[in-house]
């Protein structure tokens, strides 16, 4: 039997001829049924990108919001709700490998690291990699790989002011966190702050984990801290990575 793969590149039978009646055979129906990833919206708003890459060539940093699909938004918040739920997730750490270290007066959050599991991740991959592919072709940066990991803050967690990469020293270029939570209220808590990379005690911006909004900024120049949050805390945080292994000075793998 024919894959319905080959059947989706079939020209599209329901834009009829002039004339013609708007009727269906039953095999167009189950084929036309099926859950296309390209009837799906743009993970990332496309409007969003010129804007990304500007801010992050001018400011080192950028702060979107509605810029995440809501219905993705609130799909990838149910996969980490039900992570947490059944234990599932790990607590965070500080530093890789061997000289990973449990923190809690540093970070508090538990993690999941995104493994292509579900749709919603794989639609969310698939959009940090054409923001990548943006990145390249805009920037010349040379990104080649992106890591990502849910993390769930419960309440009163925090991380303390850090910078994700250290120059020269890793390979982690681009930072994002994608926000999962809807109807954030004003004093949930939470907020990420980004300091200046001159002057790591001077405030530039702050984001609401309100679902949608996504940040974007340099790993290795934008110091950034989460706030105490109140309520349970959701977010994607991930990197883009530069193969830069001269030295042995790569990131060891996780
Ligand atoms: C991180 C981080 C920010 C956030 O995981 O390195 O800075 O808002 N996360 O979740
Ligand atoms: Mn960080």
């Amino acid at each position: 039997a024919p894959r319905p793969a080959l059947l989706l590149s079939r020209p599209p039978a329901a834009h009829p001829a002039a004339g013609e009646p708007l009727t269906r055979s039953t095999q167009e129906t189950t084929t036309l049924s099926l859950p296309l990833p390209s009837a799906l919206p743009p993970a990332l708003a496309p409007e969003a990108l010129p804007r990304l890459i500007d801010a992050l060539v001018e400011q080192g940093w950028y702060l979107g919001e509605g810029v995440l699909d809501a219905d993705l938004c609130a799909e990838l918040h149910a996969e980490l709700t039900a992570l947490a739920e059944r234990d599932a997730l790990e607590a965070a750490g500080i530093g890789r490998g061997q000289e990973l270290q449990l923190r809690r007066d540093i970070r508090g959050d538990a993690i999941h690291w995104l493994d292509r599991e579900s749709l919603a991740q794989r639609r969310y991959l698939e959009a940090m990699g054409e923001l990548q592919r943006a990145l390249n072709q805009a920037l010349f940066l040379g990104l080649f790989e992106y890591e990502a990991h849910f993390a769930h803050y419960p309440p009163g967690a925090f991380y303390r002011r850090h910078l994700d990469s250290f120059r020269g020293r890793a390979n982690r270029v681009v930072s994002t966190v994608g926000y999962l939570n809807p109807d954030w209220p004003e004093d949930g808590g939470g907020e990420m702050v980004l300091y200046a990379p001159d002057d790591p005690e001077r405030e530039v911006a702050r984001v609401r984990p309100e679902a949608g909004n996504f940040a974007c900024f340099l790993s290795d120049t934008i110091p950034h801290e989460v706030l105490p949050t109140r309520l349970p805390r959701a977010s994607i945080a991930g990197w883009f990575r530069r193969n830069a292994s001269l030295g042995g000075l790569v990131d060891p793998a996780r």
